[in-house]
């Protein structure tokens, strides 16, 4: 499971989930690049893999993914360092909660720019380069809401929907390149993703960052074809959606939602 002489970009990550995957990364012997708008927690983490692993070559790319110019100006960055990446890590993502309605459009729509657009454009032009050189390869962090429409996390859903299919086609249009490509979809995990909400993440219910991180780069390195990188129950939640008509799906999935409070949720001040 080493990842010994792979560059691999991490996008998101200044916390949650892809500073797992960026500490995971670098303790598997993985020269890491991070990427997110937050400079100095990105610095920090940089400090801390000195710390940890005594590596000197972390890179820290500060951009956004969601700018008209963000992935190219990101893309700039990496070549004017001289860095070529083996592993893209797709983690970046944002979330929407809430009645689609009734909350904002700017932070979902800015959702659908971060979570589809800004995967898709590094996708394009780092995948260009995977396949050139006959190696390396892509995960693309989903979520197990892609498999359902989700009430209360209508567009949110809908861009993992996007991230489900759009990686699982490029995984087959790349087979026999060299290059592999690989869909993570965790649950819940205990991070910050719905803060400045009401809404909340029950750590009881959900896993570690540090434990999603330790279980998709296993599955990558095995050269898996997907992830499902939590507890078991994760995976079998996936199921009721390919077995029942979608309306039916729908309403169970928003029942539960509702049993949560999404429908409820109000930014907080
Ligand atoms: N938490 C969960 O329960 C859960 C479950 C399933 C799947 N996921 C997926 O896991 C991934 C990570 O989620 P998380 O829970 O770790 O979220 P998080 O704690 O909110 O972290 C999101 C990361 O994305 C970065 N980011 C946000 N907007 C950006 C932009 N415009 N450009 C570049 N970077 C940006 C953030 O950094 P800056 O703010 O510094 O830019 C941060 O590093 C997402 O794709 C999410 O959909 C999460």
């Amino acid at each position: 499971m080493s990842y010994r002489g792979v560059t691999a970009l991490v996008t998101g990550a200044s916390k949650g989930l892809g500073r797992a995957y960026a500490l995971e990364l670098a303790r598997r012997g993985a020269r890491v690049i991070l990427l997110a708008r937050s400079d100095g927690d990105l610095r920090e983490l940089a400090a801390q893999i000195h710390e940890r692993h005594g590596r000197t070559d972390t890179e820290v790319i500060t951009g956004d993914l969601t700018a008209p110019d963000g992935p190219e100006r990101i893309l700039e960055e990496l070549r004017d360092r001289g860095l070529t990446v083996d592993l893209l890590l797709n983690n970046a993502g944002a979330g929407s909660v809430g009645p689609f309605l009734t909350r904002p459009i700017e932070p979902q729509l800015s959702s659908v720019a971060l979570n589809v657009g800004g995967l898709m454009a590094l996708t394009h032009a780092i995948g260009g380069e995977l396949v050139a050189r006959g190696s390396g390869g892509i995960i693309n962090v989903s979520s197990i809401a892609a498999f359902q429409p989700m009430p209360y996390q209508a567009s949110y859903a809908a861009t993992k929907a996007f991230v489900l299919s759009f990686t699982e086609a490029l995984a087959e249009e790349l087979r026999g390149t060299g290059v592999h490509v690989m869909a993570a979809h965790p649950g819940a995990i205990a991070t910050g993703f719905f803060d400045g909400t009401t809404a909340t993440i029950n750590p009881r219910a959900a896993d570690t960052p540090a434990n999603v991180a330790a279980r998709t780069l296993n599955d990558y390195a095995r050269r898996r074809a997907v992830s499902y990188p939590g507890r078991a129950v994760n995976r079998a939640l996936t199921w009721p959606a390919r077995l029942l008509p979608r309306t039916a799906v729908a309403r169970i999935t928003g029942g539960f939602n509702r049993s949560q409070r999404l429908h409820e949720v109000v930014d907080l001040t």
